[in-house]
This record gives structure tokens, sequence and C-alpha cells, in this order.
């Protein structure tokens, strides 16, 4: 025991006696990268315990500091790196757990196993955003929502990384920067914070025609949802199905929310955004902890790649929809998010979502947003999150196992094992 308790540390529970250096047993009953401080003693990030983090080490009474004081250099230091860049696009954002199951199997379409197999619950993470308002801007502005779901398969992550409009602005990714430089805050004020109807962006559009489509919905109600658990979600772009004989087919993805769609009036979702700027952020968590979980279908259009041009336009143009009277959507399956992150930045801010995550059964076609999607997703992340290591961090890690030669970089985290880091070798008989 220390000899005086910690001062502003509150006193070890009775449950959680001094554990003299060994993982508490409540520790030890966690996944490895979960920690509970709850009837803790306060130690350093060397795992040093601490009887006071109230003053500074001085020589004399009233000083100088000490530079010799460990845990005042530790806490300020780790304090003054607390921040990290927001994402470029969808900086603000809430997320849940969950989890998605198929009705039926659809080996019909997809080898994927999580598609296959009704018994397999497959664990998700969702993350809901805005696309232009900073970490800090309201909810309830007039914008575009991203709808990105994660699956931990057993086959390894794959990532659907919608939005809540069946449509984009633009044809070709080498415009994306034009738009989104168009639609944030003027360069010279940084202003108006979160919105998308301004000089700027109506200058954009008036000359990119191509937007007109995705313009007219987001000066819809679409643009301003009443809830995120009252939202539809769209993968927008045209994806592949493949079976396990190898024949593909185009696959267009949509969610729909059990709740229906339901949008705020736009005098109320201004009201709001100055007495709630959390509102749906707020919304979600709560109706989360009520017991209430956040529930939608996922609904396929699939059509036979023969037919690509079939509709009379081109199905890798995603400045267009695919009308549901042609081609009925499915509902195969069901996502539910019933489970609140414990730590927002530990994984809602350092969820890294890429269109480039797919399991075998699901692939990419040769739409030019897409293709742009597939390189920036991670190459904006390794400045987002520090290096190429983020894969490993807790949210980003799949539930499938990882053996493979990628190793190094900055904040490594597996001790990877074995003799031969390359490929073709002999002496780890060709392995991994
Ligand atoms: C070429 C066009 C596009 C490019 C270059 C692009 C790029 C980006 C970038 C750099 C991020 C930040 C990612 C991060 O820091 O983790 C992002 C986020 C996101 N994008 Fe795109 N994007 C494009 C089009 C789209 C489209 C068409 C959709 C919807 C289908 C979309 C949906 C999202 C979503 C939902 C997020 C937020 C993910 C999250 O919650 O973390 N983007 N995008």
């Amino acid at each position: 025991m220390p000899k005086r308790p910690p001062k502003s540390s509150p006193k070890p529970s009775p449950a959680a006696k001094p554990t003299n250096g060994k993982r508490s047993a409540k520790d030890a009953q966690l996944e490895p990268h979960r920690e509970s401080p709850d009837g803790q003693f306060l130690t350093t990030d060397q795992g040093l315990r601490v009887a006071s983090t109230d003053d500074s080490l001085k020589a004399g009474e009233r000083g100088p500091t000490l530079l010799e004081d460990f845990h005042l250099r530790e806490k300020i230091m780790r304090f003054d790196h607390e921040r990290i860049p927001e994402r470029v696009v969808h900086a603000r954002g809430a997320a849940a757990h969950g989890h998605f199951q198929v009705y039926e199997s659809l080996s019909r379409w997809t080898k994927a196993a999580f598609l296959n197999d009704t018994a397999v619950k497959t664990p998700v993470f969702v993350r809901f955003s805005t696309v232009v308002g900073s970490r800090g801007s309201a909810d309830t502005v007039r914008d575009v929502r991203g709808f990105a779901v994660k699956f931990y398969t057993s086959e390894g992550n794959f990532d659907l990384v919608g939005n809540n409009m069946p449509v984009f602005f633009i044809q070709d990714g080498i415009k994306f920067p034009d738009l989104v430089h168009a639609v944030k805050p003027n360069p010279r004020t940084e202003m108006p914070q979160a919105a998308s109807a301004h000089d700027s962006f109506w200058d954009f559009v008036s000359l990119t025609p191509e937007t007109a489509h995705m313009v007219m919905w987001v000066m819809s109600d679409r643009a301003i949802p009443r809830s995120y658990r009252m939202m539809d979600g769209f993968g927008v772009h045209t994806f592949r199905l493949i079976d396990a004989a190898g024949k593909a087919r185009l696959v267009k993805w949509h969610w729909k929310p059990l709740l229906g769609a339901h949008a705020l009036v736009w005098e109320e979702a201004q009201q709001i955004a100055g007495k709630d700027a959390d509102y749906h952020r707020r919304d979600l968590f709560e109706a989360i902890e009520a017991g209430q979980p956040a529930e939608y279908e996922l609904g396929l259009q699939i059509v036979d790649e023969a037919d690509a041009l079939k509709y009379g336009f081109d199905m890798l143009d995603a400045t267009k929809l695919l009308p549901e009277e042609l081609v009925p959507i499915e509902r195969v399956g069901k996502l539910t998010l019933d489970r609140n992150p414990t730590n927002f930045f530990a994984e809602v801010e350092q969820v890294a979502y890429c269109v480039g995550n797919v399991v075998p059964g699901i692939d990419f076609t040769n739409d030019p947003l897409l293709q742009a999607r597939l390189f920036s997703y991670l190459d904006t992340q390794i400045t987002r999150l520090g290096g190429p290591n983020f894969a490993e961090l807790p949210i980003n890690r799949p539930i499938a196992p990882v053996h493979n030669n990628q190793h190094d970089g900055f904040a490594r985290q597996t001790i990877n094992g074995g003799a031969a880091n390359y490929l073709p070798n002999s002496i780890a008989e060709g392995f991994p």
C-alpha cells in the first residue's frame, strides 16, 4: 500500500486491491487493448504509481520547477500531442457498434462468406458524418451525410463507405479536390462553416453540369435528416458481386432504416443547430443507451454485367441512379446498431474506412470516381493517423488473422516472428 493516499485520485475500492505490479484481475479479463481505470491507482505511462499529480517538483518553496520531475514532463508532453488532424472531409461524425446478418444465403450472387450464412452475425462499426464542417460544427446543417460501415468478417474487413444520397456531384475523381475546395469555407475568411449552399459552391456547380442531379438531392429534405436512425444509405458506385463459379454481376448497395426516412424542416434545422449542435450525435447515443437499437435493412439491385448499358445510361457513372422501377431493390439482411463506443477518440476518430477494403466475392468496377477513391482513403490516413500502421489500431484490426511481410514504420504494435520477411523464401518453407 502507498504510504499516503493519492491526493487527487479516487481511493482504490476494496475490489481493486493494489496489484503490486501485476496486471489487475479486472484488466486481465479485458481485451489487451482495453483499460479500466475504476478503482485503480494512478500511474505514469511506464506503470509507476503516482502519489500526487497536483504539484510539480520544486527546488525550495517557491521554485524553480525541476526538469527532473518525470511525471510533470510526461503529463504536459502527452497533453501537447493530444490532437491529430481531422479528416479532410467528413470530419464531424458519430458512430456505433452492432452486427449484420443476412435473411437468406446470397450464394446465388456472391461467395462472400458473411453473405452466405444466415447463422453468421458479423460485427460492424458504423460512422455517420457530415461532409463539409469541421469536427466541432453543428449536426443539422444542409449537407450530404456519410454512412460508413466496417464489417469485421471472417475473411477480412469489408468497408462499405457510402452516403445518404444515391448519386454524387462528379463523374471523375480528379475533380474531387476542386469540388471540396469550392464547398468548404472561403480560404481567406474560413467562412461559412459547415454550409453547402454558398457563393463558391454555386460558382463551381454552375460551371460543372454533371453536378445538377446531386444538387437536387442536396437542396432537398434529404440534406437535413431528422436522425441518423431515420436515414437511407447508398454505396453510390456500382460494385460487382462474384459467385463461387467466378460469374460477376453488377450491384448497387442500399440501406433502408426500419424507422423510415425522415427530415427536419429547414427553420427547425437552423434553430436546432444553434440550440444543440450535437443533435444527431446525441440522438444516436441516447437511443442506444435507452435500449433502442438503430436498425436498417440492406437492399441490393443486381444487374447482369452484359446489361451495364441497357438502361440508357452508363452504370459506371456515379451521377446517375438506377431507378427502382427498372430494377427493384431486394432486401437481403439487417444491420443492428446496439452498442455505443467506449471512447470517442480511440474508436470514432481513429477508425479508418477504405473503399478498397473488400473480401472475396465483392469487387470494384471501372467507375472513375471509385478508382480515385481507392487511392485517396489509404493515402489520407497515412497523414491523419501518423504512419502506415493504422490497421493495427484496435478499432481497425480485422478479426481475421493477419500474416504478411509488411512490417516496421512508426508505432508498430505487432511483434513479428519468423526468420524470413520476404517471398519467395525457402528458409520458412515459403510461408506466410
Ligand atoms: C473521388 C472522390 C472521393 C474522394 C477522393 C474522397 C476522399 C475522402 C477522404 C480523403 C476522406 C477522409 C478519410 C479519412 O481521413 O479517414 C473521405 C471520407 C469519407 N468519404 Fe469520401 N471521397 C470521395 C467520394 C466519396 C463518395 C462518392 C462517397 C460516398 C459514396 C464518399 C463517402 C465518404 C465517407 C462516408 C467518408 C467518411 C468515412 C468516415 O466516417 O470515417 N466519398 N473521403
